[in-house]
């Protein structure tokens, strides 16, 4: 059996394959495997192990012929054509769980740095600026009694809404369905999304993007953002429309913004780059020694369990 792996991963998981008997292959460049290489490696493979960086859209999922299951590194699961590839009958797992405390510890950690203006101020620093202390210097916004709006209260979205009730907000959150537990637990209120933006402080965002939430956050509702509002986005790009979120933070119509997702990722809209009120992160959620590790394990694990067991253990399709 082979498995063909799309990039170097921390930890062990080649060793685990290995020892189950699974043959690896791992694509050695630091670069995004080109689409053509790709195709070429899995024709014969009984498994692919991919990162979210990797496009498995119909044409490659038409040229992997033999291949039982397509192993995510990675919560998310966009860039694979889900559909198609159980039509071909082949199963899809991602890697959930292990990442939660992770990404809700960036996007606390991105809320606080926007209040706060941290990376404003260690520009400052570094710009050999502070030359007294002034009282007016670098003001930024306090969280407590302030109002945080949780969009998409999942796993990772109730995890931050944990840490933030310990600053003594309070929460509202927009969801699907309504989350008995989540509210029983930090007396957070189901709102309606239009309701979370005009009434949110902090505003984090938690849903997993597909058809449905792609610029689930648009001109319309980013406007209803209060002056003093804060947004951060740890899911995924393309939830928000960039465009309108550049507009309101160029005429200060919001107070700060913290991306750790593109929409065009990893191409960044050079008008970001310009803002002051924005901090922006290289995609890094679950990049910590420990999860990263978890993660390439757990998509090994799943490839082990389809192809010995026939079952998958996170299979999203
Ligand atoms: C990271 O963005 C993930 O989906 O795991």
């Amino acid at each position: 059996m082979k498995v063909f792996i799309t990039q170097k991963l921390p930890g062990n998981c080649e060793s685990l394959l290995m020892k189950k008997g699974i043959v690896t292959e791992t694509y050695k460049s630091d670069d995004i495997i080109s689409k053509s290489y790709l195709i070429k490696k899995i024709k014969n493979v009984d498994a692919l192990i991919c990162l979210l960086t990797n496009k498995i859209d119909k044409e490659v999922i038409d040229n992997m012929s033999s291949c039982k299951v397509i192993s995510n590194v990675a919560v998310g699961f966009n860039n694979i054509d889900i559909e198609y590839a159980k039509l071909k009958k082949i199963v899809v797992t991602n890697t959930p769980g292990i990442l939660t405390d992770t990404t809700a510890d960036l996007a606390v950690s991105l809320i606080l740095a926007c209040a706060r203006r941290i990376a404003e101020s260690d520009q400052f620093m570094r710009a050999r600026k502070f030359k007294k202390w002034m009282p007016q210097l670098m003001l930024g916004l306090d969280l407590k009694g302030k109002t945080v709006g949780i969009i998409g209260a999942g796993r990772i979205g109730q995890e931050v809404a944990a840490r933030l009730k310990s600053f003594k907000t309070k929460i509202i959150y927009s969801s699907i369905t309504r989350k008995l537990d989540f509210e029983k637990n930090l007396g957070s209120i189901k709102v309606s999304l239009n309701y979370l933006m005009r009434n949110s402080d902090y505003i984090t965002v938690h849903v997993p993007f597909n058809k449905s939430t792609f610029h689930l956050l648009n001109k319309q509702n980013l406007t209803l953002m209060k002056k003093d509002a804060v947004i951060v986005n740890t899911s995924r790009g393309e939830v928000i429309e960039e465009t309108a979120l550049i507009e309101l933070l160029k005429n200060k119509k919001i107070f700060a913004a913290g991306l750790d997702v593109y929409e065009n990722e990893p191409n960044i809209n050079p008008e970001l780059l310009k803002l002051k009120n924005i901090i922006l992160l290289p995609h890094i959620g679950s990049a910590t020694i420990e999860t990263r590790s978890k993660m390439s394990f757990l998509a090994a694990k799943n490839v082990i369990s389809v192809l010995k067991n026939g079952k998958a253990i996170n299979p999203v399709n």
